[in-house]
């Protein structure tokens, strides 16, 4: 790899959060600009999943259980609410973000039986307006409503609006949701508020109970590194919890499971957002991953992923033109997550040139290139080598390669 100016060097020492990479097993010589989808492997998490199953399962077997496994959900749950802004009785972790966002909009649509609309964003995660659409064929009588991108959703709210559910931060775009004034305007016309924090979960400073959420759900694979399909979280404010039925209504979520009665009376607090037996090998490798954010400073996160996105957009900005390239990424610090996004007509074939010179980001569907940045363990320097690495695949005409042209199964 090549050696960065000195300017940039300077960046990485003057660093305050550079001592934290040495916490991940990143390999040696990648520039991995893709923790936004998957997070690098923390150290100490394979220790840790090698005593759930050898210690805990091998030896410990059924009584394992009641030596700790069956509160996973809630002990993770707490980790996971303090980065969130939330108390641990509002947060639980099992199931997918997909799943538990059935759950909530489920729970929701049940607080306003008298409404009959979903507002949402129409370029939305998929999976978020998969699941609306699944929900409001299942129940019938539903109109999903979809605010075009770029449009503002609260000038779309009116009185039948039950649920204003959107994602935090874009999953394309990285466009940021100002989560306070939304969720305000849902509660001036009577709906709730359910937000899907997946890319801004460990990304970005988040507080859900000053924005006044009402539901949250998010994945726990991306800046947590909780490894691949690791459990999501699921939160509901706790002004709701004594009320709130979500249909999911598995054994896990019960008052009691181990009273195997014959009727269905919901956990208290988040719990009852449970469905079935945690997925402890998950969970433990989540636990572990998660300890390493009991020591960081959101706010320094924050700090220092715009810095990384502004060098980022900078040194992209001096081919851009030349290459038909297009920022997608708002340039405010105040709309920007955490990752960028390029348009480029031939972007799935630049990836994967990319990928050859040890440069990974991901590609979405039709011609985003994305570059995800993780402020624990991305550095300054990665951010020059990738940009540098980018403009010579351009102008090397690398992606012409033909051996780039077949799109993979997984982008
Ligand atoms: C914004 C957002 N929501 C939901 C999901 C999907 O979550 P899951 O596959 O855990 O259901 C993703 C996956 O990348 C996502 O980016």
């Amino acid at each position: 790899m090549t050696t960065p100016p000195d300017a940039i060097a300077a960046l990485d020492e003057a660093d305050p959060l550079a001592p934290m990479r040495a916490l991940f097993d990143l390999p040696e010589g990648l520039v991995y600009l893709d923790g936004n989808s998957l997070g690098v492997l923390p150290r100490g998490v394979s220790e840790r999943v090698a005593r759930v199953i050898n210690d805990e399962w091998r030896q410990g077997l059924i009584s394992s259980w009641g030596g700790g496994w069956i509160d996973l959900p809630t002990s993770v749950g707490a980790a996971i609410a303090r980065l969130i802004g939330a108390t641990s009785e509002e947060v639980v972790v099992g199931d997918s973000t997909s799943v538990n966002l059935f759950k909530c909009l489920a729970a929701a649509l049940r607080l306003r039986p008298e409404r009959r609309v979903i507002l949402t964003e129409a370029d939305n995660f998929p999976t978020d307006n998969y699941i609306s659409q699944g929900l409001s064929d299942l129940l019938g009588g539903y109109q999903i409503r979809y605010v075009a991108a770029g449009d503002d959703p609260a000038a779309a709210l009116g009185d039948d609006v039950a649920v204003l559910s959107l994602t935090h931060v874009n999953y394309r775009t990285a466009a940021v949701h100002d989560m306070q004034r939304m969720t305000a305007a849902a509660h001036d016309v009577g709906a709730l508020a359910v937000w899907d924090m997946s890319h801004s979960t460990g990304a970005l400073p988040i507080d859900l109970n000053l924005a006044g959420a009402d539901f949250a759900v998010g994945c726990t694979y991306k800046y947590l590194n909780g490894g691949p399909g690791a459990p999501a979280f699921c939160f509901a404010a706790q002004s709701l919890l004594d009320e709130v039925r979500q249909p999911l209504s598995g054994w896990m979520g019960h008052m009691d499971p181990f009273a195997f009665g014959p009727d269905y009376e919901p956990a208290p607090a988040a719990r009852r957002f449970l469905c079935g037996t945690p997925q402890i090998l998950s969970l433990g490798a989540l636990s572990a991953a998660l300890e390493l954010w009991t020591e960081v400073d959101m706010v320094a996160v924050r700090r220092k992923s715009l810095a990384l996105s502004d060098l980022f957009i900078g040194l992209v900005d001096e081919f851009a033109e030349e290459h038909g390239l297009e920022i997608v990424t708002p340039r405010q610090h105040e709309q920007r997550g955490s990752h960028v996004s390029i348009r480029a007509a031939n972007g799935h074939a630049v990836m994967r040139a990319l990928a050859e010179r040890g440069v990974i980001g991901d590609f979405r569907a039709p011609d985003l290139m994305r570059f995800g940045f993780t402020p624990l363990y991305t550095s300054f320097t990665d951010i020059w080598r990738a940009a540098m690495a980018l403009r010579d695949v351009f102008e090397s005409r690398a992606w012409h390669d033909e051996r780039f042209a077949q799109r993979l199964r997984v982008t």
